[in-house]
């Protein structure tokens, strides 16, 4: 790869509190938790860490709260190296929160409380267009409110720049928003959602979504299964990640997007990019944590060598 390349993120930063539980809790029952601790979190900070370490160099896009856990949180982001100048304190809100619960299989549920991410609107996306006009790709998911995530990606687009969606939660609103972009990162839940149908039945990237949404590609997480690879011209790749034991999940779609963004900006194909994303996924859920567990770029680099000889 080419290096370093340069990313935009526009995302929410979130203060995480995770349970470790026995399983997930059913509605109605109460379960005793088997430990506890806080974390820094939210999809547009994990993404902006996992491109960072990735290897390029990135700016956040994003708003905290005037409290102590948003200085907190600038603070360690600035230790990371990113490029704090477009993300705004919000006098009115507190920084984003979020309650996770992780089971002994290492999966997750999570709730959010939006709280500061809810401030970042159009007028917000405007002040920080040079920092959109200056990267090499924006990335993007849908913890800030839809209309703030549209206007960015207007402003990368006739800029000329590759935006890449990794549309959760899932919105439903989303796909009739307008908002547009070139690569559409799901999971499988999110793929039913938007496909209407098992993503293993897809040959290709439908018409109508690549008309409507603008995509090239999209590119299907399914966690320990292969990756699939959707484009216009009917490609279909099926990627196998690295096999891992998962400690925690929370994070690894994350760590995936930041990483399939930095390998897209350094131009490799497609191919190559998800390759370096599974690594970076995967390697993600052997820690506790979204983003103690995201990994370097030699991490993500020593385990594609593993996996080619
Ligand atoms: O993707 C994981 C993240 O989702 C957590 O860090 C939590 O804050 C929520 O945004």
């Amino acid at each position: 790869m080419n290096s370093p390349s340069r990313i935009a993120v526009l995302g929410s930063l979130n203060v995480d509190r995770t349970y470790r539980v026995p399983r997930i809790p059913v509605p109605g029952e109460t379960l005793a938790s088997r430990g506890v601790m806080e974390s820094f979190g939210g999809k547009g900070a994990n993404q902006a860490v996992a491109a960072r370490r990735a290897g390029a160099r990135v700016d956040l896009i994003g708003c905290v709260g005037a409290d102590e856990a948003g200085g907190r949180y600038r603070k360690a982001l600035e230790a990371e190296g990113i490029g704090l100048e477009a993300v705004r304190i919000e006098p009115d809100l507190p920084t984003g929160s979020a309650v996770i619960f992780v089971d002994d299989h290492g999966e997750n549920a999570i709730v959010v409380e939006g709280g500061a991410n809810q401030a970042v609107d159009g007028a917000w996306v405007e002040a920080c267009r040079e920092t959109i006009e200056r990267a090499d790709v924006l990335l993007m998911q849908l913890e800030c409110p839809l209309p703030a995530v549209r206007r960015a990606s207007e402003l990368a687009m006739a800029a000329g720049k590759t935006v890449v969606l990794n549309p959760s939660p899932w919105t439903s609103g989303f796909p009739e928003s307008g908002l547009r972009c070139h690569h559409l990162v799901v999971n499988e839940t999110e793929a039913a959602a938007l496909l209407g149908r098992s993503p293993e039945d897809l040959e290709a990237l439908p018409a109508n979504l690549a008309r409507s949404l603008g995509l090239t590609s999209l590119v299907i997480t399914r966690g320990r299964a292969a990756t699939l690879v959707h484009t216009e011209g009917g490609v279909r790749l099926a990627l196998r990640p690295p096999v891992v034991v998962p400690v925690d999940t929370v994070g690894a779609g994350d760590s995936f997007a930041g990483a399939f963004s930095v390998a897209l900006a350094e131009g490799l194909d497609l191919e190559e990019a998800v390759c370096f994303a599974n690594a970076a996924g995967a390697l993600a859920t052997l820690e506790p944590g979204a983003q103690a567990a995201i990994p370097g770029r030699g991490a993500i680099e020593s385990w594609i060598e593993r996996i080619r000889s």
